[in-house]
């Protein structure tokens, strides 16, 4: 994917995944802006969530990678945006086709359930896979509308 800058977001549950992945963007001289949370302290996600959907959607950013205990809470935040395609992801395969079948924008990702090599790899996977358009193209394009 191209990218110029990265959004972060994550609640308290997410936080430790989402230094990692800050420190790793700053050693890949990615640069990225970070919507917090900037502490363990306890939060609720969609403050979060929709900080980084607002970002993603006005352009401030062009992909963003969310975190929270289980991904889902934050992800379902994400998706009620109707630019954001948040794909909850939990490995490599399951992250290159959401790039290239699905064009997701936000890489939403489990912080309990990953390990650090785990989730480094699916970043790396997440900001290097284009999408795939012709017919997966059609299918975004329906998924804001209802009929
Ligand atoms: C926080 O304890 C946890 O509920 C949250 O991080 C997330 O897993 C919700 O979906």
């Amino acid at each position: 994917m191209k990218h110029q800058i990265i959004g972060l977001a994550s609640d308290h549950a997410g936080y430790e995944l989402k230094e990692f992945i800050r420190v790793l963007l700053d050693e890949k001289e990615i640069p990225y802006i970070d919507y917090g949370t900037y502490t363990t302290e306890s939060v609720h996600y969609p403050l979060f969530g929709h900080k980084l959907a607002e970002a993603v959607a006005k352009k401030e950013v062009s992909c963003g990678i969310a975190v929270c205990g289980t991904g889902n809470g934050i992800n379902m935040t994400l998706n009620k945006h109707p630019e954001i395609r948040s794909a909850l992801c939990w490995d490599e395969e399951i992250t290159r086709l959401a790039r290239l079948h699905n064009d997701a924008n936000v890489l939403a990702l489990p912080g309990r359930f990953l390990s650090m090599d785990q989730a480094q790899k699916m970043v790396d996977v997440f900001l290097n896979t284009p999408f795939e358009g012709g017919r997966h193209q059609i299918r975004i394009d329906m998924i804001p509308e209802i009929n």
